[in-house]
C-alpha cells in the first residue's frame, strides 16, 4: 500500500468512528494522534516521500490528523460518559424537559377578570407611575392623609407630585374623567407601598379594582355583584358578610368577608378561627369624587371595590408566605402546572 492508499484507508477509519463512552474514544485518541499513534507515525514517514509529492502528500496528512482531531472534539462534546450512549442520544427531540406554567397571581387575577367580564365589566388599564390628583386628590384624600406620607408612598425625584401608584383606583379616576357614561370598569394591576417585606405584605403587589357608575345604582347592587363573584371564585357555599369601614373615596364605606373556604367557615388557622376572610374594600363612590371628575352627583350614582390578588390567592391555594410569589422558585411555580 502506498502512503497515499493507507492515508485514505485512515482517513477512512476515523470518519466511521464512534465513541460509545468515554474509554473508547480515549482509546481512539491513543490510537491515532498520541505522540506514538497511526498519525504521528505517518507524519515520520513522510521523510521518505519524493520531493515532488510532498506536497500534495502534506495537505493530505494534515487533513487526515484535523480530521481525526474533529471527530474526537465532537463526541467529547456530546458529553460521552459511560451511562449515554451516543446511540441513544437523539438530537432532534425538544429540548429541555418542564413546560412554562402560568403564575398563581395570573391564574387568580385571570379568574376575577372572567368573572366580571361575564357581569359586563371591561377591563381597564392605566400607568404604575401617577400624579397626585389621580392617586390621591381627586379621590378625596385628605392634605393630611397618611397615604401622602414618604412613609407610605413611593416618591418620584422627592417630587410630591409623582408617585408610584399605591392603588388602582387612579384608573377609576382617568375612566371618570374621559366622560363616557355609564361606566362599569375593572382595573387589575400592579401597586406599591413602602412597606416593610414580610410573609404577609410586599412593597409591590397586584390589585384588581371595579367602578360602576349610572343611574340608580344603589348599595343593593354592590351586594348582589360582589355575592355573585365571591359564589364564582369560592363556590355556590360560600356567604359573604359586611362590616362598616372608612375610605376616603366611597360614602357608605364596607370591607367584606367571605366565609372561610378552607373550613366551610367552622374555623381553621386561615381564618384565624373566624370562619370569616376579608377580602375586599368597598363603598358607594362619594359625591365629592363624581364631581371632581366632572360627573353630575345629582344624577349618577356608583360603587367601587378594590381587592388584593396576592390575598385572595393565598387564601384560594393556603399559601402561607407571601415572599413565595416573588421569588421565581421553580419548585413553588411548578405546583400551579396543571391550574387553568
Ligand atoms: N383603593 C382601596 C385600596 O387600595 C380599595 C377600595 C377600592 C376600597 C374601592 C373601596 C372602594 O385599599
Amino acid at each position: 500500500m502506498t502512503l497515499k492508499e493507507t492515508i485514505a484507508a485512515m482517513l477512512a477509519e476515523v470518519q466511521a468512528f464512534q465513541a460509545e463512552n468515554t474509554d473508547q474514544l480515549e482509546a481512539f485518541r491513543i490510537k491515532y494522534l498520541s505522540k506514538k499513534g497511526l498519525i504521528p507515525g505517518l507524519f515520520a514517514e513522510f521523510k521518505h516521500v519524493l520531493p515532488e509529492e510532498r506536497k500534495a502528500m502534506g495537505v493530505l496528512l494534515n487533513e487526515l490528523k484535523d480530521k481525526a482531531q474533529e471527530r474526537l472534539d465532537a463526541f467529547r462534546e456530546l458529553n460521552t460518559t459511560d451511562e449515554t450512549s451516543t446511540q441513544r442520544l437523539d438530537l432532534s427531540l425538544p429540548s429541555g424537559e418542564a413546560g412554562g406554567a402560568r403564575h398563581p397571581i395570573s391564574l387568580v387575577r385571570n379568574q376575577i377578570n372572567g368573572i366580571f367580564k361575564r357581569l359586563g365589566f371591561i377591563i381597564s388599564e392605566g400607568p404604575e407611575i401617577e400624579d397626585d390628583f389621580h392617586n390621591f386628590t381627586a379621590l378625596n384624600f385628605p392634605e393630611e392623609h397618611p397615604a401622602r406620607d414618604m412613609q407610605d408612598t413611593f416618591f418620584l425625584h422627592k417630587n410630591p407630585d409623582v408617585a408610584l401608584r399605591t392603588h388602582t383606583s387612579s384608573v377609576q379616576v382617568r375612566v371618570m374623567e374621559a366622560g363616557k357614561l355609564p361606566i362599569r370598569i375593572i382595573a387589575p394591576g400592579r401597586v406599591f407601598r413602602n412597606e416593610a417585606i414580610s410573609a404577609r405584605a410586599h412593597c409591590i403587589f397586584h390589585q384588581v379594582e371595579g367602578l360602576y357608575i349610572d343611574k340608580d345604582v344603589s348599595f343593593a347592587d354592590l351586594k348582589q355583584t360582589l355575592y355573585y363573584f365571591a359564589q364564582e371564585l369560592f363556590g355556590p357555599e360560600t356567604k359573604i358578610r359586611f362590616r362598616p369601614s372608612y375610605f376616603p373615596f366611597t360614602e357608605t364605606s364596607a370591607e367584606m368577608d367571605v366565609s372561610c373556604n378552607i373550613c366551610g367557615g367552622k374555623g381553621c388557622n386561615i381564618c384565624k378561627y373566624s370562619g370569616w376572610v376579608e377580602i375586599l374594600g368597598c363603598g358607594m363612590v362619594d359625591p365629592n369624587v363624581l364631581e371632581a371628575c366632572n360627573i353630575d352627583s345629582n344624577m349618577y350614582t356608583g360603587f367601587a371595590f378594590g381587592m388584593g390578588i396576592e390575598r385572595i390567592t393565598m387564601m384560594k391555594y393556603q399559601i402561607n408566605d407571601l415572599r413565595l410569589f416573588f421569588e421565581n422558585d421553580i419548585r413553588f411555580l411548578k405546583q400551579f402546572e396543571s391550574a387553568i
